[in-house]
């Protein structure tokens, strides 16, 4: 805003004062020099402002604190104060439904976060935990405001003390549009659910430069912290957005299954079922293949239990041995575990445990059932598993499942082995309706690995060990690798027929509509970590 427009205004008449306030209101708007949002727009990136209209629904933000503006003076910064400090903050909808929202505006210092900038994000976190409505914080910054010191770390914190006590609360989305580095990486790390921008964003403790001093190790920008390393690596994001649109649009269809806190229930779209078998239910008949070593893909179970076949899938790039992700039976939201046979014959190791149990303890915290898809040959064995600490790591699913007070349903389409049975949505865990497939395989392990131990004498003095061998494996299977053992005690509460798995679905989510558990009273757990 030109000086001069201001020296026009007669702030001593009404008018004069309306006009300095569009003055002020329009010098907000424009905090951000033409020079560095023409780099922002160069980068292929939205401005802060830009990104709050494409996320909400049209028309409806409402700015918090426009006005606010920095009081430091180091370093020639009280030359500089533009309105809003470098972060749009406020409230609008999403499908009609209310959210909070802020965004760094990397046009203005950088997105550093000062005194002020964090003052606001305080604010309108505590109006959505106040409110009960979600937080989404879009992240383009360079980190604490280096002129502002340790103020600046001290509103990182009080904006960590935030995530922290809205966790399992309000819901809170983080979209990682830039840079994200240091100890800023935390407030999104709090979060449910942290979405990049493909080689757009970035995010890490130390960066390249650092590394190479520390370690000596070279390393870029995209491969240390960019948005396909964290959605496929580190398992830090959980979703790779292809563009920012992408990303926006994401966060939204993520909202859409998600209640607006833990105290209300996701929205409810009107979709009655149909009860009766369908052709495309009787697909699933011929889904197992007949050689059990043969894989399948479970997406194909999850389109056909799901309203539409729609499935958004969440973490997809990240263990991707086990499938987790949200759709709809009836039109009301439901979570989905499941594991994938199509890599790494759906074994459970550390990286898919805690990606399972995360999201379990995220539909547990807001109230969305567990549907749990059983394809799981066991742990996957090794030395890396067990020195990274596969017991600790994996006992957070089994935790996750005898915590959560949900409604949970589990299928057990193949093999459910050893313990991998017991922690994937079993009955003794707490799950309310285990129904099985007739092609289950529920054991405490394969065949081979079993004939092996049981018959280790038998075999080594046999004439022929293969003909031997074959003989105990069909002996074996016919014996215990059915689900018809866990039927008998009621651990499976039916076999059914695969093309029967919709409507049974749709007929156990309906009984459990009014489930209501609770458990032992306490502080809180002490959930392996
Ligand atoms: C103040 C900053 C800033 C910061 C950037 N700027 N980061 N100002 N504090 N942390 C300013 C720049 O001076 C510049 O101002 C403008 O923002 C744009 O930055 P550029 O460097 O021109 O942009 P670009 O080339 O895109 O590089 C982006 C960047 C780089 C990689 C983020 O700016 C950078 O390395 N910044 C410092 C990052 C950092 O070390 N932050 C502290 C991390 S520790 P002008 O006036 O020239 O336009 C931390 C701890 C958090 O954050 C602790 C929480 C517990």
């Amino acid at each position: 805003m030109s000086a001069e427009r201001a020296h026009e205004i007669d702030i001593h008449t009404t008018a004069g004062k309306i006009a300095d306030l569009e003055r002020r209101l329009g010098e907000a708007a424009h905090a951000g020099s033409a020079r560095a949002v023409d780099k922002q727009h160069a980068k292929g990136k939205m401005t802060a402002r830009e990104r709050v209209a494409a996320f909400l629904d049209e028309g409806s933000f409402v700015e918090f604190d426009e006005l606010a503006r920095h009081r430091a003076t180091a370093f020639g910064l009280d030359r500089e104060r533009p309105y809003g400090d470098g972060v749009v903050t406020g409230y609008g909808t999403v499908d009609g439904r209310p959210v909070a929202v802020f965004a760094q505006d990397f046009t203005v210092f950088g997105g550093s976060l000062g005194e002020v900038f964090g003052e606001k994000i305080v604010k309108v976190m505590d109006h959505a935990l106040k409110t009960g409505c979600p937080v989404i914080g879009i992240n383009d910054s360079g980190g604490a405001r280096i002129q502002e010191g340790v103020v600046s770390l001290g509103l990182y914190a009080e904006i960590f003390k935030r995530n922290v006590h809205s966790s399992g609360v309000i819901p809170q989305i983080s979209l990682i549009m830039g840079p994200c580095a240091g100890g800023a990486v935390y407030s999104p790390a709090l979060t449910d659910f942290v979405l990049m921008v493909r080689e757009k964003s970035h995010m890490f403790i130390t960066g390249p430069d650092v590394i190479k001093t520390v370690t000596g190790e070279e390393v870029t920008f995209e491969e240390l912290g960019g948005a396909h390393t964290h959605n496929s690596r580190s398992g830090v994001a959980h979703y790779e957005a292809s563009d920012e649109q992408d990303c926006l649009d994401f966060a939204r269809a993520l909202l859409s299954f998600l209640p607006s806190n833990n105290m209300d229930d996701p929205p409810v779209f009107e979709a009655e079922a149909v009860l009766e078998t369908t052709d495309e239910d009787l697909v699933l008949d011929t889904l197992i293949p007949d050689s059990a070593n043969q894989p399948y893909d479970m997406h194909t179970v999850l389109e056909h239990v799901l309203d539409d076949g729609e499935f958004l899938e969440i973490h997809a790039g990240f263990a991707p041995n086990i499938l987790v992700g949200f759709g709809r039976v009836e039109g009301r939201s439901v979570g989905v575990v499941a594991n994938q046979p199509m890599s790494f014959a759906g074994t459970l190791d550390i990286a898919a445990s805690e990606k399972a149990a995360r999201f379990v303890r995220t539909c547990d915290a807001f109230n969305i059932p567990v549907l749990t898809f059983v394809d799981v040959p066991g742990f996957l064995p090794g030395t890396d598993q067990e020195w990274n600490g596969i017991i600790r790591r994996g006992a957070k699913l089994l935790y996750a499942y005898a915590e959560a007070t949900v409604p949970l349903v589990t299928v057990i389409t193949r093999k459910a082995y050893g313990g991998a049975y017991d922690v994937m949505g079993s009955k003794h865990l707490g799950a309310d309706i285990n129904l099985a497939w007739p092609t289950a395989q529920i054991a405490v392990m394969g065949a081979q690995g079993a004939v092996n131990i049981l018959y280790r004498r038998e075999l080594a003095a046999a004439d022929d060990p293969d003909t031997a061998r074959a003989r105990f494996v069909s002996e074996y299977e016919d014996t215990l690798a059915n689900p018809y053992l866990a039927a008998e005690r009621g651990y499976v509460d039916a076999v059914i027929r695969p093309s029967d798995t919709r409507v049974r679905i749709v007929r156990a989510l309906r009984a459990l509509r009014n489930k209501r558990a609770v458990l032992p009273p306490k502080k809180h757990g002490n959930i392996p970590l």
